[in-house]
Formats: structure tokens, C-alpha cells, sequence
């Protein structure tokens, strides 16, 4: 089982981040698994060069604190390993312009930036590249991306077709709870880098008080019953998936053991706070060392490379380029 997955540093990782994909990366890793920076993708929308190279640095160390260990599997930086950009080249002439455009991410985005980039239309191309260089079986990612994914398989077969068995075709791993962790304030939206307010988001570095301020005022209705119900009550139901992605049981299971929200709130507060306090600790810690990290990075790129290279080279002799 080959895992590969990635995570752009647009902005400070959060909760959906956190239960939708990085803890089953952690929880998958082995010397089969490779996990990205996709720093190349956040070049798709605004973002000034000072914070991209600070929100990759942090994100890189985020993913170490949550407990990624170099030695056990591959953690890199995506643009360090520059077969990702070449392989997207040649399979954005593989991918057609039809397909793009209808991607839900794209029509949202692009809706909402007005002149948007190209890379923006061409982003699920390059995540596709990022996917079949590593001859990837499974793909841990949260429910937002299986649009996505399903472009990235529809690329390998059309690619394996036309040019002959090159890719395998990956499949992806969406976990049950947690895969679409909603918005606190607006609980019919995911919760999001770039669209959520502070008060709607956890962030993995939030402090205690602000975690415990934050689920406190995360909108429920009135009728306080507390029941799983996502149709009448998106908010309460939220909390419970978040409750029982953290302590690994059923969101029933854990509406049953209340009357009120408020006790209920209180013991989620408890659990997020021991689960993410830890992180937030070692994180401060590895920032304090810019050198490690930056040689961690090179170790991870260094074992990426050979990879992606043999795959790139395969793929290019494929299509008629000469080697
Ligand atoms: P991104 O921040 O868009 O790079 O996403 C990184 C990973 O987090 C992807 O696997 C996403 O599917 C996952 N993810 C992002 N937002 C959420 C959310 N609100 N709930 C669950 N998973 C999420
Ligand atoms: N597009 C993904 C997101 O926004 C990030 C990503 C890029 C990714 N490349 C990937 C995820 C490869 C899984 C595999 O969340």
C-alpha cells in the first residue's frame, strides 16, 4: 500500500485540517507513505511571498509536532522535488479543459477571486501529478477532495490508455467522522483557511482559553435536546462528530450520555484542549530551530526524488519525448 497525500500552507492548519486528513497520516505512516507541503498550490490564489515561505515553514513544523517522524516516512516540500511541476506538464495535455471547468472547487473559487489564475483551472492537474509520481495506491484525505481524486484517476486510466500501462490507479481513504468538519458560527460551511472567521475555525495553535471560548459559542439551536440529527441541527451535530472523531466513538454513542448542551460543550472543550495542547507545545518548540527544520525538509526531498524521477522518466519515454 503506497499512501501519498499533501496539505497547502495557505493559512494556519485547523480542526478539519487536523481530523480530515493529518491524523491518518499520522496513523498510516510507514516507510510506503509520503506527505507533502503542496507549496506550489498555494500559488494559485493571492498570497505574498513573506507569508508563503513562513506559513511552509510552519505548516512543515505543524506536521512534525502532530506527529510525523521523518524516520518512519517521507515528509517533504513540493516544489523541492521538481518532478511534480514537470509530470503536471505533461499531463495537463492529457486532462481536458471541459473536465477542469466543471470542478466545484474551481467554479467556487473562481467565482469568488473574479480574475482568477490559470493555475487555479489547472491546480487538480498538478495534485494529480503529485498523486501518480509515487505510483500511489491510497490517498488519505477528507471529503472535499474526492472530486478531485476521481480527476486524478480518470487522468491515470486516460494516460495508461492512450500511452500504455504507466500509472496505478489510486483510490482514495475518507475517514467516517471527520471528514468534513463544518464551520463553528456557520455549521452549513466547511470549515476553511481562507473563507471561516476566528470565531468559526480551531486552529491547531488556538490556546486553551481561546478553544474553550470558541466551542462555548459555537452556534446550536434552541431546543436543547441533544440528538445526532444533521438535517434539524447541523450545529449540535458538528460538535458531535468532532467529539467523536477525537475520542473514537459514534456520534450517537456520545449524544446519548447528555441532556445538556452546555455539559456537552464543556467536556468537548476538555478533550480538544488535551488533544491539540500537546501539539501546540512541540510545534513552539520546533520553530525555535529554522536549521533542523529546513534539513529535515532535505531529507524528505531526498527520499522523494528517486521516486518521482523513475516515474517522471517512464511517463516522458511514454508519450515519445527522448531521454
Ligand atoms: P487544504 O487545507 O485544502 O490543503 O486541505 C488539506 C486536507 O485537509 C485535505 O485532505 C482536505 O480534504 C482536508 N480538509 C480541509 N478542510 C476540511 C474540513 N473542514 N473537514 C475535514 N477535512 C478537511
Ligand atoms: N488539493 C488538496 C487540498 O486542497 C491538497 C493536495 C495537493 C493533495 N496535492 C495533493 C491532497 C495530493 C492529496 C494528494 O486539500
Amino acid at each position: 500500500m503506497r499512501i501519498l497525500s499533501g496539505i497547502q500552507p495557505t493559512g494556519t492548519p485547523h480542526l478539519g485540517n487536523y481530523l480530515g486528513a493529518i491524523r491518518n497520516w499520522v496513523a498510516n505512516q510507514n516507510d510506503e507513505s509520503l506527505y507533502c507541503v503542496v507549496d506550489l498550490h498555494s500559488l494559485t490564489g493571492e498570497i505574498d511571498p513573506a507569508t508563503l515561505n513562513a506559513n511552509t515553514r510552519q505548516l512543515f513544523a505543524a506536521l512534525l509536532a502532530c506527529g510525523i517522524d521523518q524516520e518512519r516516512c517521507t515528509l517533504f516540500i513540493q516544489s523541492q522535488v521538481s518532478w511534480h511541476s514537470q509530470l503536471s506538464w505533461l499531463l495537463e495535455c492529457v486532462a481536458s479543459y471541459g473536465e477542469l471547468k466543471r470542478m466545484t472547487q474551481f467554479k467556487e473559487k473562481a467565482e469568488r477571486q473574479g480574475a482568477y489564475r490559470v493555475g487555479l483551472l489547472t491546480y487538480p492537474v498538478l495534485m494529480a501529478a503529485d498523486i501518480l509520481l509515487y505510483q500511489t495506491t491510497h490517498v488519505p484525505v477528507g471529503d472535499d477532495q474526492r472530486q478531485h481524486l476521481e480527476l486524478a484517476r480518470e487522468i491515470a486510466e486516460r494516460f495508461n490508455h492512450r500511452y500504455g500501462a504507466t500509472f496505478v490507479v489510486p483510490q482514495g481513504m475518507v475517514p467516517e467522522f471527520g471528514a468534513r468538519v463544518m464551520d463553528l458560527q456557520e455549521p452549513t460551511r466547511k470549515m476553511s483557511k481562507s473563507i471561516s472567521s476566528p470565531q468559526g475555525s480551531i486552529d491547531l495553535f488556538d490556546t486553551e482559553a481561546d478553544i474553550a471560548k470558541k466551542i462555548k459559542r459555537a452556534v446550536t439551536d434552541t431546543d436543547n435536546e441533544v440528538r445526532y440529527d444533521w438535517e434539524n441541527k447541523p450545529g449540535l451535530s458538528n460538535l458531535l462528530d468532532i467529539f467523536g472523531a477525537i475520542t473514537s466513538r459514534t456520534p450517537t454513542e456520545i449524544a446519548d450520555g447528555y441532556q445538556r448542551y452546555g455539559d456537552l460543550k464543556n467536556d468537548l472543550a476538555e478533550a480538544l484542549i488535551a488533544t491539540l495542547a500537546p501539539i501546540r507545545n512541540r510545534y513552539e518548540e520546533l520553530l525555535q530551530d529554522p536549521a533542523e527544520l529546513s534539513r529535515l525538509a532535505k531529507v524528505g526531498a531526498a527520499k522523494a526524488d528517486p521516486i518521482a524521477a523513475r516515474t517522471y522518466q517512464q511517463a516522458a519515454a511514454a508519450m515519445g519525448l527522448l531521454s
